[in-house]
């Protein structure tokens, strides 16, 4: 298969892309550092992606950026952070490659954890990840062509813990092989509209 991982150079993008180039062909697409460049809080530059990247069968997102603050401190202006990118710019991945990828292909979009098991500081990205969540669930039964759609929701990662692990307190850790299986499981496999729960 032909696969495009956006975010494909971050944390979870590249165990996903070192895994999934054991069998397939994998293009890492990011907004600095991938082998193609792109923004996804920009619908154009979405667009172009698909233009300059034709025959997909799998999409997989493993990107999305929210401010992680008090909700007391939170304003409108920091929670676009989370709807423009981890929320839209996820969405616009699906509504503008529906009419690109190939008949019978998938995308798989990143939520997390903690739209299930709330955290303080989190309530932007949760808002973000439950609206991915049931955009997914949607999604899926309307897609054409046996496009299919998921959504893996993974618990905070083992290699993020420097970075995460204050907010984290009490969860338990998943290591990034084991969250990567979940998007192979998405592309490999025949399910749509799940929720994969790596917790
Ligand atoms: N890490 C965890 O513990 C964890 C747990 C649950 C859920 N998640 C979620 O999983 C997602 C990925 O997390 P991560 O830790 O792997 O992130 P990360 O290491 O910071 O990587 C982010 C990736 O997204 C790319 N990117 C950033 N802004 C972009 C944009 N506007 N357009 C296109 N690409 C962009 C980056 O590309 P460049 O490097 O080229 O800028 C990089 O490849 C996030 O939504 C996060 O909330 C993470």
């Amino acid at each position: 298969m032909k696969i495009v991982i956006i975010g494909g150079t971050g944390t979870i993008g590249k165990a996903v892309a070192d895994r999934l180039k054991l069998d397939h062909e994998v293009i890492t697409a990011s907004k600095t550092n991938g082998d193609y460049k792109l923004d996804i809080t920009s619908k154009a530059s979405i667009e172009q992606m698909y233009k300059d990247i034709p025959d997909i069968d799998a999409v997989i997102s493993t990107t999305g950026a929210s401010h992680f603050g008090k909700l007391s401190e939170l304003t409108p202006e920091q929670n676009e952070i989370a709807i423009e990118s981890k929320l839209k710019g996820q969405v616009n991945l699906v509504l503008i490659g529906q009419h690109y990828i190939n008949e019978g292909g998938s995308f798989t979009l990143t939520t997390g954890i903690m739209m299930d098991d709330p955290i303080v500081n989190g309530t932007s990205a949760a808002m973000a990840n439950g609206g991915v969540a049931s955009f997914v669930q949607s999604a899926a039964i309307e897609l054409k062509r046996n496009i299919r759609i998921n959504t893996v929701s993974p618990s905070v990662l083992e290699e993020s813990l420097g970075k995460y692990g204050k907010f984290f307190k009490g969860f338990n850790p998943v290591p990034a092989s084991k969250v990567a299986n979940a998007y192979v499981k998405s592309v490999e496999g025949a399910q749509t509209g799940q929720v994969y729960r790596v917790y």
